[in-house]
């Protein structure tokens, strides 16, 4: 029904004139400088591409999400996190983005947490197609990637709607040790500060994909208080990136972005 209403119908009335005018925006690189006294010293520095909401579909044909993941690997991040929604109602096709999220020579490797349209086709299939890329998937998990003997906890929530939801799972897989949390809704994030987690990522928002000019908070997302975006809480830190993708196909003042944070312990 959104695709017909928003997307397919439009853009069948304006004889592809919709379509054309939302593929000529670019995406976007944004560079983001984050810094906690929760994040380790050992990991000083370390470059994150963060990608998230391409939505694979009529608003992000294979060819512009493979150039997106292309654009974040030319930045040679240390480690590719996706925060989800790679797909948006159909999994089928999705193998190339999978790999070529994989294929980015990051040293810390390329992790996953599904998002809600992720799981609307089929959650099983879209997690075989990652886990058989190389892609690291965090269900409800986390893991600890061990680097020049040091060691970075990384947990990874699956999608849950709900504040109480997000931080019921944050509860089961964060600990005080967990210096990176992912999680597709940035809802998980007052959890998150509660267990001193240093850096939350989150998507989902699109940061409202409409927004008023130099003001990215006040957009269309109004369900969301963290919506597009650093935040704190004491000292933990989030990141809701703007995401590369639409659920429909118009951004105003919020343009697509990949994204590339660069971590310091203050
Ligand atoms: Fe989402």
């Amino acid at each position: 029904m959104r695709q017909m209403v928003f997307t397919g119908g439009p853009n069948k009335i304006s004889r592809g004139r919709i379509f054309k005018k939302h593929f000529d925006q670019r995406i976007k690189l944004k560079n983001i400088d984050v810094s906690t006294q929760l994040w380790p010293p050992e990991f000083d520095g370390l470059r994150i591409g963060h990608i998230s909401d391409f939505h694979l579909g009529d608003l992000m044909p294979i060819d512009r999400a493979l150039a997106a993941v292309q654009m974040l690997g030319s930045q040679s991040p240390d480690i590719v996190v996706c925060t989800g929604d790679v797909i948006d109602l159909d999994v089928q096709g999705a193998e190339p983005l999978f790999e070529a999220m994989a294929n980015i020579k990051s040293p810390l490797g390329t992790m996953l947490v599904l998002g809600n349209h992720d799981e609307l086709d089929c959650a099983v299939t879209v997690s075989s197609m990652a886990t058989d890329a190389g892609i690291i998937l965090l269900r409800d998990t986390r893991c600890t990637i061990n680097h020049c003997g040091s060691k970075l906890h990384i947990a990874g929530i699956g999608w849950a709607k709900s504040q109480k939801k997000c931080s019921a799972k944050v509860d089961r897989v964060c600990n005080e040790e967990t210096h990176l949390l992912l999680s597709h809704n940035p809802k998980a994030f007052r959890a998150a500060a509660k267990h001193n987690v240093a850096l939350t990522l989150s998507g989902h928002t699109h940061g409202g994909q409409l927004a008023f000019p130099n003001k990215p908070g006040a957009n269309l997302a109004v369900g969301h208080r963290h919506s597009n975006g650093v935040y704190d809480i004491e000292h933990s830190r989030l990141f809701v990136t703007a995401g590369v993708g639409a659920w429909f196909p118009l951004r105003i003042n919020c343009p697509a972005e990949v994204a590339v944070l660069n971590v310091q312990s203050a």
